[in-house]
């Protein structure tokens, strides 16, 4: 008896050190993390060009889903119905604000947070809400006024400089949904959403656009994998589509509502780690931007936190492409291509105009803030159009001066056929990009909003498709 208490306490004592430790070793950030819950959250959200949804698709609702279930003995019990899903403009649900109702932009914005209501899981130190697909069109058709110029409402002017095929061209997806279900052999769970921007158009018919993804996972065992595939078409050449960990109320990266999200701590540079499994099966083309991992924010160019005005507010990003045929226009030829400075993990910095030690190749493309009154010359100031408000990008390519943060180092790393498990120090990296600021302000906090995973296939002159699995998603606090 006394031997048996003996092993008992020092079995205890053995699961406390190990949990101890493991608690010691890393606290997470999302609200799943290494996407192991059985009890799935999982919403989608559909952009047009600014970010906003213009029009809903016909009979499709407002364009925000969601796929939540809890576990039951062993059968699902959704908290979403499909009716819930179809919501659209003109139907009121339990909160709607009354101005919302009658707008589309408004009412898809108000919707997910419906949504989020019905997905919630309470949680330290933040209840959270779901991981959100997102599926954006990148044509813009400069005929409809719709989008604002970095945040400021500006009139029509002529078509040319985006993908458009004339009118409608900004339109939202067909959408169907496929709930998540318990197979036969009571141990596979599996779901998806697809669809296709070709409203009049058989979906998965050979010419049209196509997205879809599928996320499958056996019952209390390793982690959900989501199955992504997109499709450009003539009539949409340029579509993005993300798994993203948003924040779980204020902004998210590029979206200028109050959201719902799955980051139940918002990560701090330098301070986090994003832990994820990337198995690219085709990379879609040589315009697809492949995303290890775009991080997305809001701060003002003053250093202060957003606060919903789009004339003062700027979205921040920062992006890997891995697609190795995509190239540095960044040069010692093409500085205005560059950051001004790179800061190396020893912080030295190294002016753009350094030619024998600026890492040139590690930089795809920069670009500033429209509303930025400081730039350094020579610049080149982002699109104005694809955001509610200014944006400022930084775009990297793999390079060896990555190698300390656990990014990939060359071309083709985790490309196509080199299916890995990453673990980015995105925090450290982003603590040293640069970032513009007004002269004399004291330096923004870099609080992420947004961590996504997928890729933007950027304008193809053919159809591309691109498909990949993401799996083990995790942001470790540390
Ligand atoms: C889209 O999903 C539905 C289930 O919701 C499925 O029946 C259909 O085959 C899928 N379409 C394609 C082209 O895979
Ligand atoms: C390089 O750029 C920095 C920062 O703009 C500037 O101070 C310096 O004078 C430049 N050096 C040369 C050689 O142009």
């Amino acid at each position: 008896m006394e031997g048996q208490v003996h092993v008992m306490f020092v079995l205890i004592n053995v699961l406390g050190m190990l949990l101890g430790a493991r608690g010691k070793d890393y606290v997470s950030a999302v609200g799943d993390p290494g996407m192991r819950r059985d009890g799935l959250r999982v919403g989608f959200e559909a952009w047009n060009f600014c970010n906003e949804v213009g029009q809903e698709a016909p009979e499709m609702g407002s364009p925000r889903a969601a796929d939540c279930f809890d576990l039951s003995s062993s059968s699902l019990v959704h908290k979403v119905s499909e009716a819930d899903n179809k919501l659209g403009v003109g139907k009121p649900f339990p909160g709607i604000k009354p101005g919302a109702l009658k707008n589309p932009d408004l009412y898809a914005a108000e919707k997910e947070k419906y949504l989020g209501s019905l997905c919630q899981v309470e949680d330290k130190p933040q209840p959270w809400q779901f991981w959100m697909v997102m599926l954006k069109n990148g044509n813009y058709d400069t005929n409809s006024g719709l989008c604002p110029e970095n945040g400021k409402k500006v009139p029509p002017f002529k078509p040319g400089r985006f993908p458009c095929f004339g009118d409608g061209c900004m339109n939202q997806p067909i959408l169907f949904h496929q709930p998540t279900q318990l197979l036969e052999d009571g141990t596979t769970m599996t779901g998806s959403f697809n669809g296709t921007f070709e409203l009049d158009a058989e979906v998965g018919g050979g010419l049209t656009s196509f997205y879809e993804v599928v996320w499958e996972k056996k019952l209390g065992v390793g982690s959900w994998v989501f199955k992504h595939k997109l499709k450009t078409s003539k009539k949409y050449p340029w579509l993005m589509l993300y798994l993203r960990a948003d924040a779980t109320k204020g902004f998210s990266g590029g979206y200028h509502y109050d959201t719902r999200g799955m980051l139940k701590t918002l990560p701090e540079s330098p301070n986090f780690k994003v832990r994820l499994t990337l198995d690219i099966k085709q990379g879609g083309g040589p315009k697809s931007q492949f995303y290890l991992v775009d991080i997305g924010s809001c701060w003002k160019n003053d250093g202060r936190q957003c606060d919903g005005d789009v004339l003062s507010d700027v979205t921040r990003y920062c992006e890997m492409i891995i697609n190795p045929q995509t190239a540095a226009w960044c040069g010692p030829t093409s500085q205005k291509n560059c950051p001004p400075y790179h800061i190396t993990p020893k912080n030295i910095k190294i002016y753009r105009n350094d030619t024998a030690h600026f890492p040139y190749g590690a930089y795809h493309y920069y670009c500033a803030p429209g509303n930025a009154q400081h730039l350094e010359q020579p610049v080149d100031t982002c699109d104005p159009y694809s955001n509610p408000q200014a944006q400022e990008i930084v775009q990297l390519l793999p390079h060896p001066i990555w190698a300390d943060y656990g990014y990939p180092t060359k071309q083709g790393d985790g490309w196509e056929g080199d299916g890995r498990t990453w673990e980015l120090d995105v925090g450290g990296l982003s603590s040293r990009l640069y970032f513009y600021q007004d002269p004399g302000t004291t330096p923004a906090r870099r609080i992420w909003r947004s961590i996504d995973m997928g890729t933007e296939i950027f304008v193809s002159d053919k159809d591309e498709v691109a498909e990949w699995s993401l799996s083990d998603f995790d942001v470790l606090l540390t």
